[in-house]
Formats: C-alpha cells, structure tokens, sequence
C-alpha cells in the first residue's frame, strides 16, 4: 500500500524525471506498508538502490530486490549518518517519516552534508507544521517552515551588506528552494560569488550620481563625451573587425 497526496504527482515527475532510469540512490524516511518503496523502484528502474528508513522493526521484512530497509529513529542524527554511511550517497532523499517539525530539522541537517553534487531533497506534508498536536502554527519559531525561511536567506547571503549575515554551508551549496503545497525540494549544488554582466548598447546616457533628467554640471558632460569617445572607438574597432572576418570569410 502507497500513502501520498495525489497533488504530488506531478510535482515529483517534474523533480525526478531527469533522475529515471540512471544508477540512482534514493533514501525515503518513512516506510509503513512499504508501496512508496516498491513505486520508487519501478519508476528509477533495475539499476537504482531504494533505501527505507523506518522506527518499525515490523517494516525489517518488506527489503527485497533492490530495497533495503534499516530501522531507527529518523530523530537520531547519528543513525541517519550511518546509514548514508552505508547506503549512500544518496541522489534523492525524501522525508515521509513522523512530520513533526523538529524531526524534519534534524535529518535535513544530518543527511544535506552527506548528499552529493546535483541531488535533491524532498520533505513531505509540510502543512503538519500548521498544526498544533505537530508543536506547529503560523508564527511559531521553530517549525520547519521558519527553518526553510531562514535557508532563503542564507540563499542569499552573497547579496548581504548586514553584520552576522554572510555566506555559510548553505549559501555554498543549496542551489534552490522549490516550496508547493505540503512539499518543499531542495536542489543541491556548489555555489560561487554570483556575476553580472551587461551586454549592448544602454538606451540612456545615464551619468553616475546624477538622477536621470537632472540638470549636468561641466563635469558631467566631460563624463558623457569621455563616453561617446569610448563608444566611437568601439564602433571602429567593431567595423575593422567584421571587414577583416568577411574578407577571411570570403577568401575560404
Ligand atoms: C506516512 S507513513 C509513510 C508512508 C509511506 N512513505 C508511503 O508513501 O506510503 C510514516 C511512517 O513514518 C514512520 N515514522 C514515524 N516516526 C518516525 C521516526 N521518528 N523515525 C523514522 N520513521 C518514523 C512510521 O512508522 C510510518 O511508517
């Protein structure tokens, strides 16, 4: 027996399509009857490694062909370790287990150091952090909802110009947040210092420190002639080239 929301679907098929039938390991916190597991293995196929994580010692016997089933507490950050010690690295992780909020923290932390390059991480049923028999709630700190809000900042972090906020693990590998309804995946990835370029021709001579339209002081319009010198030669240089690559091209 399977036990999913129906609007996963196809938010996971566009996630873990790239992923069907290559050599993938897939570890999924939550077994219970053990249909995930088998639907798991037949969408990545005969090559991939399907791994179980459950605190059921009953869930032990559903292991077959390719499934392996390991029994522990998903809160154990030491366990989940050992078993992406073991089983792992693992391309995709999705967490189904107890959904309670602070179990969510833990294995997210424990196993994201664990993944590799270009894996995702998926949490299920997110809106138990709504409510109260989960410790959950709109404004409550410490629910997985406020840790995620807290990853979107450290997205960010190379952008930051505040004291204590500056780049850390995360800003470093996390490549995206993808939150729907009840799901949130995680892409991992290695970061650098983002970069921006400029291409073309601007539309406006803009002078720097003055507002657009402003009135210009002599200084400002040497900037703005210094400028259509620049773009002069540029034109010559661009002209000069393209008669030389034509004759070239003629010539071949
Ligand atoms: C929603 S069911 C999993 C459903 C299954 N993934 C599927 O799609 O059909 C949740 C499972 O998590 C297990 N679970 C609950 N607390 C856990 C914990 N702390 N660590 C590991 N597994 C836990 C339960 O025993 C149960 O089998």
């Amino acid at each position: 027996m399977i036990h999913k929301w129906l609007h996963y679907f196809p938010i996971y098929e566009s996630h873990l399509e790239p992923y069907r039938g290559r050599d993938v390991r897939l570890l999924e916190i939550g077994v219970s009857h053990g249909g995930s597991l088998q639907m798991w293995r037949d969408y990545f196929g005969s090559g991939s490694t399907i791994v179980g994580v459950d605190v059921a010692p009953r869930v032990a016997e559903l292991a077959g062909d390719g499934i392996h089933i390991e029994i522990g507490d998903q809160g154990d950050a030491e366990f989940l370790r050992r078993v992406a010690a073991e089983h792992g690295p693992f391309d995709i992780v999705i967490d189904d287990g107890s959904h309670l909020p602070v179990h969510q923290i833990v294995s997210i932390e424990a196993l994201w150091p664990t993944l590799p390059e270009s894996s995702i991480y998926i949490v299920e049923d997110l809106h138990s952090n709504y409510w109260a028999a989960y410790q959950g709630g709109r404004h409550v700190e410490s629910t997985f909802m406020s840790w995620i809000t807290e990853r979107i900042h450290d997205l960010h972090a190379f952008h930051s110009e505040e004291d204590g906020f500056a780049p850390n693990e995360w800003t470093h590998t996390l490549n995206g947040v993808h939150v729907y309804d009840s799901v949130a995946i995680f892409d991992k990835t290695t970061r650098e210092v983002p970069e921006h370029r400029k291409t073309g021709w601007p539309s406006f001579d803009d002078v720097p420190g003055v507002e657009p339209g402003g009135p210009l002081e002599p200084s400002h319009q040497r900037q703005l002639d210094a400028l259509e010198g620049r773009r002069a030669r540029l034109r010559r240089a661009q002209r000069r080239w393209s008669t030389r690559v034509g004759a070239r091209f003629r010539r071949s």
